[in-house]
């Protein structure tokens, strides 16, 4: 039986992979690595949490013995790495967390790989999960491919186009067997509510006001989650070690065109009448360093793998917005406490 360890699996994308792996490949076993910070819920995975081949581990990535003991208890002969902090937004008020988490974390991870596979690479395989966001900003032309230049923008782009250029060193410098994929915005059940699409749910349900920063017009190109976890497999079993792998939607949005669509929706749903929603729009101030736009030319996964994402944008919204509205517990217990200090603080001006 092989071991693949997965980090952040209790967060909104580690979630969605550990289930896909779980269910699919039950000769393997699955170790879920997570430090369960504000981010990590393991009500995420209460329908996989008693399959024979998962097992969940505490342990935050910042600890390096904590890392290289999960290593040689478990023996891992795969590592999808997918831990981090994610937030743009908190690693413009705290940028240090993001050093420790996203480059430390990610180091403390490639030496225990290191350390354990030393002399027996041979079909092993570190997978790095990385961002669009690490190529910068785009102008109302083009796409971000393989082959762009890294120009990351904020603390958070900065901090995983570190990790990614540290997982690519290994490799080029001991052989590590590395792959990475940078993908673009993801959305779908459990996405935690300090996001764009599920803080407008959120807000809709409560009534309160929508905020959208700057003039709305910054874009983004939005994958449904479980196309992310798909995409993730078919790199993980196929992906050529060294390679970079870009995924992406091919479904570029303008922020206040999508919180426009997602109050019609949300009206929709709800039976309320069209517009009631909308009226909650508020334009508030713009988030420091904002990239105007993002949008990958996914071909290359395509054309080499065969993914191409299962769900339209109007299939996956639908889905999205059942999910959060049979699932208020889980809304509500993720938003009390210290979702509220963090809410008042960040839109405080709003
Ligand atoms: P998330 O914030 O929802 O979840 C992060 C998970 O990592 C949580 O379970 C958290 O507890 C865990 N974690 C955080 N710090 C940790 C630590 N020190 N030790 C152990 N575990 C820790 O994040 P997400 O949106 O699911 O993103 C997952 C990965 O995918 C990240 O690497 C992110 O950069 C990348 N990514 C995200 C998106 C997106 O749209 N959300 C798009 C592309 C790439
Ligand atoms: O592109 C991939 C990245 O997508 C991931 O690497 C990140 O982990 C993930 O958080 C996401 O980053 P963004 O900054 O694009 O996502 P966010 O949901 O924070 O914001 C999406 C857009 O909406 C962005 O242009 C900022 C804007 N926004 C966001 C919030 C939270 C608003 O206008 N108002 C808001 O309240």
């Amino acid at each position: 039986m092989s071991t693949i360890i997965i980090t952040g699996g209790a967060g909104f994308i580690g979630s969605h992979v550990v289930r896909r792996f779980v269910q699919n490949h039950p000769e393997s076993r699955i170790i879920n690595l997570d430090a369960l910070t504000y981010a990590g819920n393991l009500e995420n995975l209460l329908d996989v949490q008693d399959a024979p081949n998962y097992q969940f581990e505490r342990v935050d990535i910042r600890d390096a013995s904590a890392v290289e003991a999960s290593f040689a208890k478990y023996q891992p002969d795969a590592i999808i790495h997918l831990a981090a902090e994610s937030h743009v937004d908190r690693s413009i008020t705290d940028p240090m967390a993001f050093v420790q988490t996203n480059v430390l974390g990610t180091m403390n991870l490639l030496n225990a790989a290191r350390n354990i596979w030393s002399g027996q690479m041979e079909g092993k395989r570190f997978y790095h999960i990385s961002t669009d966001e690490v190529f910068g900003a785009l102008g109302a032309e083009g796409y971000f491919t393989e082959e762009t230049a890294y120009s990351p923008n904020s603390p958070y782009s900065a901090s995983k186009a570190s990790s990614d250029h540290f997982v690519r060193a290994y490799h080029e410098t001991y052989g590590l067997p590395i792959v990475i994929s940078n993908c673009s915005n993801n959305y779908g059940p459990n996405h935690f509510p300090e996001k764009l699409i599920p803080l407008m749910i959120h807000n809709i349900l409560e009534g309160k006001s929508l905020p959208v920063y700057g003039d709305g017009k910054y874009t983004r190109d939005w994958l449904y989650v479980e196309d992310h976890a798909s995409a993730i497999e078919a790199v993980y079993l196929q992906g050529q070690i060294g390679e970079t792998y870009c995924i992406g939607g091919w479904n570029e949005w303008k922020n206040i065109d999508l919180v426009r669509l997602l109050c019609d929706l949300m009206d929709s749903k709800l039976g309320h009448s069209q517009g009631t929603s909308q009226k909650l729009i508020t334009f508030v101030k713009d988030r420091p360093g904002h990239d105007l736009r993002y949008a990958i030319d996914a071909s290359r996964i395509h054309q080499e793998l065969g993914w191409k994402p299962a769900e339209t944008f109007e299939t996956g919204l639908a889905k999205t917005i059942d999910w959060y509205l049979s699932n208020e517990a889980w809304l509500h217990s993720v938003t009390s406490g210290a979702y509220q200090a963090y809410y008042e603080k960040q839109y405080a001006s709003a």
